[in-house]
């Protein structure tokens, strides 16, 4: 019995008692037992009621190519090479990473139900349970090496953003140089990550983590949120990932002839921090100032004691200051 079996049978979040989980999967209530034990570990709570059996909470709709590929435009569906939806790997960047070095090409999208050894920026890790969240990565090639891709991060985070309130979720705004935010707390997470020649041909791989449905005690240290807290009218992971996808590979196409600066309007009418007194961090140094939008590069305009400052990406963190400090 695999995994996917137990959450098809659980899928409907009603309860099931493991005498009919048994019979309608053909095994033991041992067997049952031991694969709801594994849900658990996996990071899926499953309730169970005396007398009325095993239920999850809020159900489970699997990721599905088909469901994704349906919410795609002409113009989209022919831009995307390939979609690989796997159930757990280690990271769906990893993966892409492997893939390009074999057979680069633009346009390979994979998904994953949860990933062992998911990253984060800064060298963070990137935790979810399985099938609860969105976290996919998006491979593309360029040419002109690492200077044609100033902004590509902040370009991705406009076409989520768009995306996102295009399904009708209001108050969505970025964080330079790649959050994104809803209420002030972080909703989704850029990651990109370049391999090739760091001078012509290149591929990138465009990591994003998006909450759909945290548990509370999500071991993440930072203040977060996810679209059930923020009240998305849309939750289905396949529509959301389509309609991401959708917004997402034509502005790759975009970027790779005109760049960032096709998007800094757009990205500053997202902006969560513009006119805001805030610290950036690199490495040890803390400098102090107020964030004035973003140049047509993306580099981050901050205005310091000793004048403007244009902060590029990279190993930097964003704080706001919060009462002036
Ligand atoms: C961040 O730290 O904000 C960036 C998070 C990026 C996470 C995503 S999840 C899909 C892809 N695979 C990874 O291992 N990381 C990215």
């Amino acid at each position: 019995m695999e995994l996917t079996d137990i959450l098809g049978a659980l899928a409907d979040g009603e309860f099931h008692s493991g005498e009919e989980l048994g019979a309608k999967l053909g095994v033991s209530r041992t067997a049952i037992w031991k694969q709801l034990q594994k849900l658990d570990e996996i990071g899926l709570r499953v309730d169970s009621v005396k007398g009325k059996g095993y239920r999850l909470p809020g159900g489970y709709a699997p990721l599905d190519a088909r469901e994704i590929q349906k919410v795609l435009s002409g113009k989209s569906a022919g831009l995307l090479a390939e979609l690989i939806v796997e159930q757990q790997i280690t990271s769906t960047s990893s993966y892409l990473s492997d893939l390009a070095r074999v057979s680069p090409r633009s346009g390979v999208v994979c998904v994953a139900e949860q990933q062992t050894a998911g990253r984060g920026r800064l060298g963070r890790t990137w935790v979810s349970p399985y099938g609860r969240n969105l976290m996919f990565s998006v491979l593309w090639e360029f040419d002109g090496g690492a200077a044609a891709l100033e902004g590509l991060s902040l370009a991705v985070g406009v076409a989520v953003a768009q995306a996102l309130s295009g399904v009708g979720l209001d108050d969505i705004a970025l964080k330079w140089p790649n959050d994104i935010l809803h209420g002030g707390s972080k909703l989704a997470g850029i990651l990109l990550e370049m391999q090739g020649d760091a001078a012509g041909r290149c591929q990138v791989i465009i990591g994003i983590g998006l909450n759909v449905n945290l548990p509370d005690d999500a071991p993440i240290d930072q203040a977060w949120t996810d679209l059930t807290r923020a009240a998305c009218p849309e939750l289905d992971r396949n529509k959301l990932l389509g309609a991401i996808l959708d917004r997402l590979l034509p502005l790759l196409q975009t970027f790779s002839s005109s760049g960032f600066v096709a998007f800094q309007e757009d990205w500053e009418s997202f902006d969560a921090f513009n006119g805001a007194p805030a610290t950036v961090r690199r490495g040890d140094v803390a400098t102090e100032g107020i964030c004035r939008g973003v140049a047509s590069n993306g580099a981050l305009q901050f205005e310091t004691a000793n004048g403007l400052e244009y902060i590029s990406g990279g190993e930097v963190s964003l704080r706001p200051l919060v009462d002036g400090r």
